[in-house]
C-alpha cells in the first residue's frame, strides 16, 4: 500500500523547476517521503558542520589517549568538557532535555545515554561507548566509538567489531536518491548474520543546524523505505547492536540510561555523514 505523504518538496516562489526539483517531485508523486528543501544544507552550513565535526573527532581522540581501567566515567566527562570548551565549542548533551553531563558513557549491557558518574569505575574487560556531540558556531556534529578496556572476552570483542562493520556497511549502502531504509537493511542483514539483534527504540537522525533533525535514520528495516536521500543532507548513522534481544528498558534511577532487557552486552558506533553526489562522506573522521 502506498500512503500519500504531504507535499514537502515545493518550488521556491517565482522559480522554474530545476532538473533536481523535477526528479524529487516525481519521487514524491509516487508516494515516497522526500526531504523538505530546508534539509539540504548550503555550502556554508556544510563547512560549519565540518568544522564542528573536526573538534568532535578531536574530543574522541583525546578520550582515546586517556581512557583506561581505573578511571571513572566522570573523568571522561571532565576530559570532554575541557577539550570542547578549550576549542571554543559547547558539548551538545550538557543540559539537553535535562541531560546532566557533557557526554554519554554506556558500559557493557548499557545501550546508550549512560550518565557519567564519580562512582562508575572502568574495569578490565569492559566495553564502553563514548558518545560525543559538539556545537561549534551554532553547528552540531555527533559521533561515538567503542573502547575496550584492556582485554575482553572474544564474544564482546566480536560484538564491538561487528557493530563497527554494521555502521560501515550501512554507510556504504546509502546512495544519492536511495532511501534511509537501504541503510537499515544493510545493518539488519549483517547483524542477523552474526546472531545479533538491532535496537529499534533509538535511531540516527538529521543533524547540523540542530542536535536532532529529520530524517529519522532507523537501523532496523527494509530497503526502499523511509526518506529519500538527496545530496546536501547531513545525518548520523548510529546502530546499537545487541548480543541478545533487541529489547531495552530505561533505567528508572536515572530516567536516561537504556539497558538491554536480557542484560547481555550492546555495542554502538556513530558518525555524522554528508550525502554527496557519489555517496556518503564522513564529517567526523
Ligand atoms: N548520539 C546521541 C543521540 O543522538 C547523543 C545523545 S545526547 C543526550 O541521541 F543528551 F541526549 F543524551
Ligand atoms: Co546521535
Amino acid at each position: 500500500m502506498i500512503i500519500k505523504n504531504k507535499i514537502r518538496w515545493t518550488l521556491p516562489k517565482g522559480k522554474n523547476a530545476s532538473e533536481l526539483d523535477r526528479k524529487i517531485m516525481a519521487i514524491q508523486e509516487k508516494g515516497h517521503l522526500v526531504p523538505t528543501r530546508s534539509l539540504i544544507k548550503t555550502k556554508a552550513q556544510i563547512e560549519g558542520i565540518r568544522e564542528s565535526g573536526k573538534i568532535n573527532t578531536g574530543v574522541l581522540d583525546f578520550v582515546a589517549e586517556h581512557i583506561k581501567a581505573g578511571i571513572t566515567t566522570a573523568d571522561i566527562d571532565k576530559m570532554v568538557y575541557a577539550y570542547t570548551t578549550d576549542h571554543d565549542a559547547i558539548p551538545a548533551p550538557l543540559n539537553y532535555e535535562g541531560f546532566p553531563k557533557s557526554v554519554c558513557t554506556s558500559i557493557n549491557e548499557e545501550v546508550c545515554h549512560g550518565i557519567p558518574g564519580t562512582d562508575i569505575v572502568l574495569e578490565e574487560g569492559d566495553i564502553v561507548n563514548v558518545d560525543v556531540s559538539t556545537i561549534y558556531k551554532g553547528y552540531y556534529s555527533d559521533a561515538s566509538r567503542m573502547f575496550i578496556i584492556g582485554k575482553t572476552s572474544p564474544e564482546k570483542e566480536k560484538l564491538v567489531r561487528v557493530a563497527k562493520e554494521c555502521l560501515d556497511l550501512g554507510a556504504a549502502a546509502a546512495h544519492p536518491f536511495g532511501f534511509v531504509g537501504d541503510i537499515a537493511e544493510a545493518i539488519t542483514t549483517h547483524a542477523h548474520q552474526n546472531g545479533y539483534q538491532v535496537v529499534r527504540d533509538f535511531c540516527g537522525h538529521g543533524v547540523g543546524l540542530e542536535f536532532h533533525e529529520e530524517p529519522e535514520v532507523c537501523h532496523y528495516g527494509k530497503a526502499g523505505t523511509g526518506m529519500l536521500l538527496v545530496p546536501g543532507m547531513v545525518f548520523t548513522i548510529e546502530p546499537m547492536i545487541n548480543m541478545g534481544t533487541w529489547e531495552i528498558f530505561i533505567d528508572e534511577e536515572t530516567g536516561w540510561t537504556a539497558v538491554t532487557e536480557d542484560e547481555l552486552p550492546s555495542a554502538q558506533w556513530e558518525h555524522t555523514f554528508l550525502m554527496t553526489d557519489n555517496g556518503l562522506e564522513i564529517l567526523t573522521h
